[in-house]
């Protein structure tokens, strides 16, 4: 054996889950060749292997020195011409049986160590077949594709790391690309911040806010009461002592309550609360506040005071937010009287100013499914987003003003969420057909530092609960360090790319799925579109260069040089439709 071409040397010290080998000082080259391949010893994030009779247990060099690491009591003993390299130990292959993680048999001083070949990182990562997605290729080798199991990758949720340029969003397209390629039932939701996706999948379906076509309703009605009292009007759970709080969440529940007979399926309205996710119109609810506030009557007595001996006008237009008109009344003590009905003073011009202001249509006027009378329901946006025939839908969020994109993405996820937990059993959907949600930019709304963010209470319930219902989460993000330590703890398979601040690299290390910090130290020094994978999905730890996809996401960056090179002509009106854009809040 130590005339062999792959002989390195042997072992001088063992830990629990590192040894040391020694480099003998006889082998025949430092960097030898094998079946036409280049090998070079000693590098670092590189397989080394140590055949024990028909066990091999595999591990990869950490550290590289010219003095044993822990020295004898004599002091510091420097061995000139030897090198001692430190090995974490990954895994085993018993016989012929396959590689697996994790170490059974150690090994002792002076087994042997040898180099690992390209042949036997074949043996290893194997075979394509319908359980394996390839992501790219071995660094070590053009030749080697590595695989990933899709069933860990995506139910046991997978995150993409690595500083801005790093090659995530094409990464992201390589894994989405190679799962719509080969799996004719696959599907997946992917939430778009930036709007960078639909460029590099000209064959997903893309929903965009404002958009003629395909735009993106998420209707108001999936709120819960305490989110639409807030986002509506800016009240908050603690307001429940006030009277128009309560009143607010009586006449909610009455609406709802009145439109049971749904396009969906009936509800009991037993069962509806001011919670169901049941349409009703906002706009009507605004009207009725501003016909209590501004009715006249031809009775004084609050009691009184009713539909029936209301002095109206004309009737206004709740649907273009026209209000009723009244008989002016007169200061003394004749008819008409004034309306003693003031307990919505403050909720009614909150109401009228969120629905007036367009930014928030897709909200507040989500065109289909408006109201009780529009033509489409829930099982609509379902079949739109998860159950159609083209697998992947790009939810484009790049027109979502900031300050609502945390509960958007919130219902976002906890209607998905919902229709796989409630139809986990049912054969078109839950565990009969899983999916993927996958989630951009992920450090900006599921920040750990957040107590409120409605985005990531939903997420990290697909992280601890997802996989029961079929529901798997893919997170994309440049600041690991600011995501949630509770989803940061159930990431099965980490794909992490380069990552040069050291909070982040540290947050890495220690949410890595194996502790394999010699492969996790080489995050600052990766090249652009290389990678180290570690966790369930993966057989062996492995440092891996994605191919660069075409047709490309777009970054939004714009085009500084082009522009800042040529000159601009000057106008004394330009700027007026800036201005008016601001003052409409319209695009
Ligand atoms: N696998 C790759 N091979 C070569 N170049 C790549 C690769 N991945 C990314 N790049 C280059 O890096 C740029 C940034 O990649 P991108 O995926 O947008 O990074 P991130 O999403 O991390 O900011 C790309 O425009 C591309 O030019
Ligand atoms: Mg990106």
């Amino acid at each position: 054996m130590e005339n062999d071409v792959t002989y390195l040397g042997k072992i001088i010290r063992v830990d629990s889950n590192t040894v040391e080998a020694e480099v003998s000082d006889n082998i025949p080259s430092a960097a030898p060749i094998i079946n036409g391949r280049l090998y070079k010893i000693g590098q670092i994030g590189t397989f080394i292997k140590i055949p024990i009779g028909n066990i091999t247990i595999y591990g990869l060099v950490s550290a590289v020195s010219n003095t044993p690491s822990k020295n004898d009591e004599s002091g510091i003993k420097q061995i000139i011409g030897s090198r001692f390299l430190t090995i974490q130990l990954v895994g085993e292959k018993i016989g012929d049986s396959e590689f697996e993680k994790g170490i059974g048999t150690y090994p002792t001083i002076n087994d042997e160590v040898h180099l690992v070949t390209e042949e036997d990182l074949f043996d290893i990562y194997g075979q394509k077949n319908e359980e394996k997605i390839e992501i790219g290729k071995h660094s070590s080798s053009e030749n080697l594709s590595v695989y990933i199991d899709i069933h860990k990758l995506i139910l046991r949720h997978c995150a993409i790391l690595g500083s801005t340029g790093s090659g995530k969003s094409n990464t992201t397209v390589s894994i989405l690309k190679a799962i719509l390629n080969d799996y004719a039932g696959s599907r997946a939701i992917l939430v778009d911040p930036h709007g960078e996706y639909a460029s590099a999948f000209p064959e997903a379906k893309v929903f965009k806010i404002n958009d003629a076509s395909n735009s993106l309703y998420i209707p108001f009605w999936l709120m819960n009461f305490d989110e639409l009292a807030f986002f509506l009007l800016g009240a908050k759970p603690t307001d429940d002592q006030k009277i128009e709080y309560r009143n607010f969440r009586e006449l909610i529940t009455t609406y709802k309550k009145e439109n049971f007979k749904l396009k969906s399926g009936d509800v009991n309205p037993n069962f509806i609360t001011a919670d169901s996710p049941i349409p009703f119109n906002v706009r009507k609810v605004w009207h009725d506040m501003n016909w209590w506030l501004n009715a006249t009557f031809s009775k004084p007595g609050k009691d009184d005071q009713t539909k029936a001996t209301a002095k109206e006008t004309s009737a206004g237009d709740y649907d273009k937010l026209i209000p009723a008109t009244f008989e002016p009344y007169t200061m003394g003590s004749t008819e008409p009287y004034k309306s003693k009905h003031q307990e919505y003073y403050a909720y009614e011009k909150k109401i009228l100013a969120r629905l007036k202001d367009s930014r928030y249509d897709f909200l507040f006027n989500p065109g289909d499914y408006k109201d009780e009378k529009s033509p489409k329901d829930l099982h609509d946006l379902l079949n739109d987003w998860i159950g159609s025939d083209k697998k992947l839908a790009i939810l484009d969020l790049s027109g979502v003003p900031f300050e609502v994109l945390d509960i958007t993405i919130g219902l976002i996820t906890r209607f998905v969420y919902d229709s796989m937990f409630w139809g986990r059993n049912e054969p078109y959907t839950g565990k009969s057909r899983p999916l993927l949600l996958a989630f951009e930019e992920a450090h900006t709304y599921l920040n750990k530092d957040e107590n409120n963010s409605y985005s990531k209470s939903s997420v990290e319930k697909i992280f601890k609960e997802g996989r029961k219902f079929g529901i798997g989460a893919l997170i994309i993000s440049q600041r690991p360090s600011e995501i949630s330590e509770t989803i940061l703890a159930q990431i099965g398979t980490l794909i992490a790319l380069r990552l040069t601040n050291s909070g982040d690299q540290s947050i890495v290390k220690s949410s890595a799925p194996d502790n394999l910090n010699s492969l996790i130290n080489l995050l600052p020094s990766l090249r652009i579109g290389e990678a180290v994978i570690v966790g369930e999905s993966i057989k062996i730890p492995s440092r891996v260069r994605m191919k660069l996809n075409s047709p490309r996401p777009t970054s939004d960056d714009p085009k500084l040089v082009e522009s800042w090179s040529k000159t601009h002509s000057v106008d004394k009106e330009n700027y007026k439709t800036v201005v008016t854009k601001i003052r409409e809040q319209k695009f």
